[in-house]
C-alpha cells in the first residue's frame, strides 16, 4: 500500500466522450498531455494517460493495470458488463495466456499466407468496381465492403445475416464508453444482433476450412470446451470488422488530403505497408481503451488508488511530441516504429497481421489503378465512444 502522496495529480474538465472531442480530439490530446503524466478526468471520475511514455508503461504492466475488469469505463468485476466478457481482451494471465496461444497460432503470419491470393483477387475485383464509377460513398461502398467480404469469408461465418457484423462491432466499441446516447443507440437492436453473432460462432455454422473452424480443432484435442471455442471465435468478429473498416476509411481520407503522399505510394508500391503504419499512427482507428488498477499504483510519481479506471489514449500517444518529430504531419517516409495503434504488451492486437494484409492488398490494388482520390464534399465524422473514422466519406477514384 502506497501511503505517501508523491505528486499532486493534475485534474481536467475535458470530456473525452463529448461530440466536440470526437470531432477533433487533437487539441484535447495536447491539453491532456501537457496537464501531466497522468490526469484525473473530473467529469467521469477516471484517470487518463495521454503521453507516449506513460501509455507504454501502463500497457507493459498487466499485473498492476489489468484488463479483467473490462477495457471500457465500467468496472465489470463490480458492476457487470452488457455481455459475457471476451476470453482475450477482458482476461488476465494465466487465462489470457492460454487463450492467446490458441488464437495467435491461427492468426500467425505463416498461417495467413494462404489467404493472400484470395484477398488480392477480391481487392482487384473491388477496385475494378469503384474505379471510374463516379461518386461513391467511400465507407459503405469501399472501406466496409472489403473486410465484410474477405474477413468474414476467412473466418467462415454464414453469408446470410452478415449485415449484423457492423452493428455488433458498434455495440462492442460504443459499449466500452459511458452510458451516453451513443451507447444506447448501439444497443438498440441488441437481442437480434447478439442472437445472430452467437449462432454464427457455433461450429455447425462455420465453414469447415476457415479461421473459426480452426479454433474448434482445440475442442477436438480436448483443450477447451465448445462454449469456450465459440467465445474465441466471437473475439474475431468483435474486433476484426469495424477496426479494419475504419482504418481503410482513414487511409482514404489521409491520401485524399495529401495527394503528394499518394503519389509517393504510386511511384513505389513497396511503400504501401509502411504507409499503413503511418495511417495507424496519424489517424488511429482505435483511439482509447481502459485498464483497472489491481493495487495502489504509481505513475510518474502520482498515486492511483486500487480499483481505479485509467483511460489509455493510444491516439494521443501516437502524436506525442515527446516521442515523435512533427507529430501532426502525415508523412509516409517517417519511422513509425513503436506506434501503439495496435496497442502493446500482452493484449497488443492479435489480429494485426490479418488487418495489415487486408489493407496492404487493398491499397496496392488501388495504387495500381487510381491516380487520385478526390473527396467530394465534407466528410461526416463518425461520433463514437472508442473508434475514429467517418460516418460517410464521399469520394471519387480517378483512373
Ligand atoms: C486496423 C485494424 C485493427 C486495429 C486498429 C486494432 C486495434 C487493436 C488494439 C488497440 C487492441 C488492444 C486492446 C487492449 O489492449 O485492450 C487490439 C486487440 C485485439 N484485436 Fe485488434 N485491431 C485491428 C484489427 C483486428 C483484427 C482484423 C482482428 C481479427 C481477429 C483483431 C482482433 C483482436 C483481438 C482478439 C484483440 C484482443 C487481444 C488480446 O486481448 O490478447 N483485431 N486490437
Amino acid at each position: 500500500m502506497i501511503t505517501d502522496i508523491l505528486e499532486k495529480p493534475a485534474s481536467s474538465a475535458i470530456d473525452p466522450f463529448s461530440a466536440e472531442y470526437f470531432r477533433d480530439p487533437y487539441p484535447f490530446h495536447a491539453q491532456l498531455r501537457d496537464a501531466g503524466p497522468v490526469v484525473w478526468l473530473e467529469k467521469w471520475g477516471v484517470w487518463a494517460v495521454a503521453r507516449f511514455e506513460q501509455v507504454q508503461a501502463v500497457l507493459g504492466d498487466w499485473r498492476t493495470f489489468c484488463s479483467g475488469a473490462g477495457v471500457g469505463i465500467v468496472n465489470e468485476k463490480k458492476m457487470g458488463g452488457w455481455r459475457k466478457p471476451s476470453a482475450l481482451l477482458e482476461t488476465d494471465p494465466p487465462e489470457h495466456t492460454a487463450n492467446r496461444a490458441i488464437v495467435s497460432r491461427i492468426l500467425s503470419p505463416v498461417a495467413l499466407r494462404a489467404l493472400r491470393a484470395t484477398f488480392e483477387k477480391e481487392a482487384e475485383a473491388l477496385v475494378s468496381r469503384v474505379v471510374g464509377a463516379g461518386d461513391l460513398e467511400g465507407m459503405a461502398d469501399f472501406s466496409e465492403a472489403f473486410p465484410m467480404k474477405v474477413f468474414a469469408d476467412a473466418v467462415g461465418v454464414p453469408v446470410e445475416g452478415r449485415h449484423h457484423l457492423v452493428p455488433w462491432g458498434n455495440m462492442v466499441f460504443n459499449g466500452m464508453g459511458p452510458r451516453n446516447a451513443l451507447f444506447d443507440r448501439a444497443m438498440a437492436n441488441a437481442d437480434e444482433v447478439t442472437a445472430w453473432i452467437s449462432a454464427a460462432c457455433r461450429r455447425e455454422n462455420l465453414t469447415p476450412d476457415g479461421l473459426g473452424a480452426q479454433v474448434y480443432k482445440h475442442v477436438d484435442a480436448g483443450e477447451i470446451s465448445e462454449e469456450h471455442a465459440a467465445l474465441l471465435v466471437r473475439s474475431f468478429l468483435s474486433a476484426g470488422v469495424d477496426t479494419t473498416t475504419f482504418a481503410i476509411g482513414n487511409a482514404l481520407f489521409c491520401f485524399a488530403q495529401h495527394a503528394e503522399q499518394w503519389d509517393m505510394v504510386r511511384a513505389n508500391p513497396g511503400k504501401v505497408k509502411h504507409a499503413f503504419e503511418e495511417i495507424m499512427r496519424f489517424e488511429s482507428p482505435f483511439q482509447t481503451f481502459f485498464r483497472t488498477t489491481t493495487r495502489d499504483a504509481e505513475i510518474s510519481g502520482v498515486v492511483i488508488p486500487q480499483d481505479s479506471k485509467i483511460l489509455i489514449s493510444v491516439a494521443s500517444a501516437n502524436r506525442d511530441p515527446r516521442k515523435w518529430d512533427r507529430p501532426d504531419t502525415f508523412d509516409i517516409g517517417r519511422s513509425t516504429a513503436g506506434h501503439v495503434g495496435f496497442g502493446a504488451g500482452i493484449h497488443g492486437c492479435v489480429g494485426q497481421m490479418i488487418a495489415r494484409l487486408e489493407v496492404e492488398v487493398l491499397l496496392t490494388a488501388l495504387a495500381k489503378r487510381v491516380s487520385r482520390i478526390e473527396m467530394r464534399g465534407e466528410p461526416e465524422r463518425l461520433l463514437h465512444n472508442t473508434l475514429r473514422s467517418f460516418a460517410t466519406l464521399h469520394v471519387r477514384f480517378h483512373a
